[in-house]
């Protein structure tokens, strides 16, 4: 256990832990020597400058080193005392000092990204904390009687990989609605690189957040520090290199604290509606459709609705789940409907239609997830809360063709494929 998560352990899991780190940011303009003015520190700069030429050039002229060879591209450069890596700040000091303006720029994007790998490695500890915040309630909300049920972790890493990707990486935080789209950072993390494989056989258990979520945690850090110390030991030309990921310049700019709140405020809604989302998918939760005859009489967990597809009056969409003794019966979830548009401030259109919406856009396919790991940053989006689709008749969004024969909801519901 390292000493950040010593402390951040030691905040437990109140919001106020911030960043524990003291960087040596980078002064920015004006700060040089003298004789050596700087150019604003960003990508503009790097372009103008032809950094990208000038990395790859000192790169195919050092020595590739067995370990470390940022280091030793830092000692071409004439800063022997330049060692990134976890728990390890760079620091690029001064621009000519001891370095020339260009070699300077190129340790400052290098500092930037070392920092920036760290911050990675103590957000997923943000990350995991602000969903022992969330969840618990939400089951506690949702799923009282049966605690102990679980979900397949893999659900868990696009949560983290969320709040990840608002970690600034040279200059300010991403805002509310939108995500560092950084295309390098993109296609490591898709690649994998960063993320942690889960076994399929992982769980986690609903009822001990924390405690699952620390074995996930540990092995998100370690693949963070894996991908630091790959970049940092590969040649800086190597395919895949540190030379790649700095080229154009998006490394360049001013170092940027953060806290775990900043983080929170951006991700709370999202982490909460899609934790709702898989409370009720374990409890094999779905939305039942019949297609005419519906009044809501103010209820809840009923939607009237002129879906174009109703056969005289409006159809009626209703949250239902499987009863848990009598396994043909289906019940109506009339209180856990009137939490979602209460509590937590669904709209009847995000509780009902969303789904359905989801559902006939993506080929009639059960609980589809356009999205992987990369989630949305808004919470409104189709498909971030999901349930399945049953239709009392069958092509929902086609046409409408009777079912034929005397069988209960579930019944009907399974022969359609549900799972329930
Ligand atoms: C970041 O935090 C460190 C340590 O708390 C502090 O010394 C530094 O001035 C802060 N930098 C910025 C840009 O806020
Ligand atoms: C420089 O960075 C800005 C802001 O991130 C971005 O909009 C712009 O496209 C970048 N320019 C180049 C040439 O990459
Ligand atoms: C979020 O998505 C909803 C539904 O697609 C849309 O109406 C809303 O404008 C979006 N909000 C933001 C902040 O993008």
């Amino acid at each position: 256990m390292n000493t950040h998560t010593v402390l951040l352990a030691a905040y437990g899991l109140w919001a106020i832990a911030a960043f524990p780190f003291a960087f040596p940011s980078p002064q920015g303009v004006g700060t040089g020597a003298d004789s050596c003015p700087s150019e604003p520190l960003n990508n503009d700069t790097w372009i103008e400058l032809d950094l990208d030429n000038y990395l790859m050039e000192a790169a195919h002229n050092i020595t590739p080193t067995e370990t470390n060879n940022v280091q030793a591209l830092a000692q071409y450069f004439g800063a022997p005392n330049f060692f990134c890596g976890l728990d390890s700040f760079c620091n690029a000091g001064q621009p000519c000092l001891p370095v020339t303006t260009s070699a300077w720029y190129i340790l400052v994007a290098i500092q930037n990204w070392n920092q920036y790998m760290n911050s990675l490695h103590t957000a997923v500890m943000f990350a995991t904390s602000i969903m022992s915040l969330i969840i618990p309630q939400v089951v506690n909300d949702l799923n009282p009687p049966r605690k102990n049920r679980d979900t397949p972790m893999k659900n868990m890493v696009g949560l983290i990989s969320l709040v990840l990707g608002f970690i600034p990486w040279s200059g300010e935080m991403a805002k509310f609605g939108e995500q560092i789209s950084n295309a390098r950072f993109s296609a490591s993390h898709a690649s994998g690189r960063m993320k942690p494989t889960v076994q399929p056989d992982k769980f986690m258990i609903w009822g001990d957040v924390a405690a699952s979520l620390g074995e996930l945690a540990q092995d998100y850090q370690r693949a963070v520090a894996t991908e630091l110390k790959r970049l940092l030991d590969s040649p800086i030309d190597a395919k895949d290199g540190l030379g790649g990921l700095l080229g154009g310049g998006g490394f360049l700019g001013i170092a940027q604290n953060f806290t775990q709140a900043d983080l929170q405020e951006r991700v709370t809604d999202v982490i909460t509606r899609r934790s709702i989302a898989l409370v009720l998918q374990e409890q094999k939760a779905f939305i039942w459709r019949y297609p005419n005859g519906c009044k809501d009489y103010g209820k809840a967990d009923v939607m009237c609705v002129d879906d174009g597809d109703s056969i005289g009056g409006k159809a009626g969409y209703r949250l239902m789940k499987p009863d848990r003794f009598k396994p043909n019966n289906a019940n109506s979830m009339e209180e856990a409907a009137g939490l979602l548009l209460g509590k937590y401030g669904m709209t009847k259109d995000e509780l009902f239609m969303g789904p359905v919406r989801c559902f006939i856009n993506n080929g009639r396919q059960q609980l589809a997830d356009p999205f992987g790991d990369n989630l949305p940053t808004n919470k409104s989006v189709d498909c971030l809360f999901n349930l399945q689709i049953c239709d009392k008749v069958r092509g929902l969004g086609e046409r409408n063709v009777h079912v034929r024969g005397r069988k209960s909801i579930i019944e009907n519901c399974r022969d359609q494929g549900l799972d329930v």
